[in-house]
């Protein structure tokens, strides 16, 4: 089937709110590397790696080879039997994890992962509120719904109560007007704010992204998450850290982007990169935590370590530690922001740039003065790249966020024609302003 067919299908049998990119959709076909190929055989090299979910590009040998020999043995088998992958993959994320984090329940998406470590929370201190953060992005489960804080994704009238949403760390565009450092990182403060002008003064948990992933890559500054920690733990609450788009070496220097602000979680969750592709999450916390929650009642999970998953995850690791680690990621991303920063300074369209690694966000606004959102810009930069070959990301409250985040496989030859597409598009988008 090419496109068009492919297409029409779609449009008979799916839900139309299914958000499709690009005027005229794209149907994927198959991939190799970073590269892959659309129904009707045009090449495109991928710089979003299906939501920061490839990590280690497309049909790589050692995840394909390992993956056929699960499913030719054992392709499911649910929490209720133990099996080999699932407690590899644990130990192994016990190595990589910050800290006490040692424990491990595997569902099988981000969402999951989330309604996991807030059940957790909420079971082990005996509090219900939930503190998350505006511009946030949990899923689409009631519950992940309701800790999203961005409007258009908070779908349907359904919310779950007792879930509070601080100020975000959004230095670009500011909440409180002000300018860091000389802020004193005030937007931190908003959480202790928050939790004793609208809570019981005693929450379960604060939920939060080291990097707002759907919110166009809203980087925390560095004493951010040291001073939140510390509120949380005196209003009771435990610290989780939603890893789903930051995890796995996709910011550089680090196996996970918390390290970067020096903290430890007392939940961690995971998902997209930790298996390449196919639908594993994980819940992360410290023996101690995990102890707490036995006797409080049960739960089980039917695709939760799945064998072919976790083979999948374990050998996305392996390929990880030798192609693409993190120290591989932090010098291609160095090189990327370089290069984005250049763009930045030839195009006055480019507002922003941030991020971490492989994790690059570029905010597109009308006038750098008054930081109108270039929302209309942003689809016309998205066709332009389409035109030379060029898959990226989109984000941000106002969908003015380019969010850049190829396969952590990259290399600087990648980031190199990345950056010569997207000079050409921002040149054309540019001129139509
Ligand atoms: C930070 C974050 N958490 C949770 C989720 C939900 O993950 P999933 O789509 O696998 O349910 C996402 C998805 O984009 C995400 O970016």
């Amino acid at each position: 089937m090419n496109n068009a067919e492919i297409l029409e299908k779609q449009r008979q049998y799916l839900w139309p709110n299914h958000v499709l990119y690009y005027t005229e959709p794209i149907a994927l076909d198959h991939g190799a590397g970073l590269t892959v190929w659309d129904a009707d055989g045009n090449r495109y090299l991928d710089f979003f790696a299906g939501i920061l979910t490839s990590s280690v590009g497309y049909a790589h040998p050692k995840v394909t080879e390992r993956v056929q020999e699960q499913v030719s043995k054992l392709a499911h088998c649910s929490t209720l039997y133990m099996n080999e992958s699932h407690v590899l993959l644990a130990e192994k994320l016990a190595a990589m994890a910050p800290g006490k984090l040692q424990t491990s329940y595997f569902t099988a998406s981000g969402t999951e992962a989330d309604e996991t470590a807030v059940m957790l929370a909420q079971s082990v201190t005996g509090y219900q509120e939930v503190i998350a953060l505006r511009h946030g992005y949990s899923g689409r489960s009631a519950l992940a719904r309701s800790l999203t804080a961005q409007a258009v994704w908070r779908v349907g009238p359904t919310q779950i109560p007792g879930i509070k949403h601080a100020l975000a760390p959004y230095c670009y565009r500011c909440p409180l007007k002000l300018s860091y450092p000389s802020c004193g990182v005030a937007c931190a403060e908003d959480v202790e704010d928050v939790i004793r002008t609208t809570t019981t003064g005693k929450i379960a948990a604060f939920l939060a992204e080291p990097i707002m992933g759907v919110g166009g890559f809203i980087t925390a500054p560095p004493e951010y998450f040291q001073i939140v920690a510390d509120i949380v733990h005196r209003y009771g609450g435990l610290l989780i850290i939603d890893e789903v788009q930051t995890g796995f070496g996709r910011t550089g220097d680090y196996w996970f982007g918390i390290e970067h602000w020096g903290v430890e979680p007392d939940i961690m969750t995971m998902a997209k990169g930790i298996a390449g592709g196919f639908p594993l999450s994980n819940t992360m916390t410290t023996p101690e935590i995990a102890q707490a929650a036995v006797g409080k009642g049960l739960t089980i999970s039917t695709f939760g370590g799945n064998p072919v998953s976790c083979a999948a995850s374990l050998a996305v690791i392996e390929v990880m530690e030798e192609e693409a680690s993190p120290q591989h990621v932090a010098e291609v991303g160095n090189h990327f922001r370089a290069g984005l920063e250049r763009l930045q300074e030839k195009y006055p369209l480019i507002g922003d740039v941030r991020g971490k690694g492989l994790m690059q966000g570029v905010e597109m606004v009308l006038d750098r003065k008054t930081k109108e959102p270039a929302t209309k810009e942003v689809n016309a930069l998205f066709e332009q790249t389409r035109q030379r070959g060029l898959l990226i990301g989109k984000g941000g409250l106002y969908g003015n966020s380019l969010r850049l985040a190829p396969p952590l496989t990259a290399t600087r030859d990648h980031v190199d024609e990345a950056l010569e597409i997207l000079d050409h598009a921002f040149a054309a988008v540019q001129e139509m302003v």
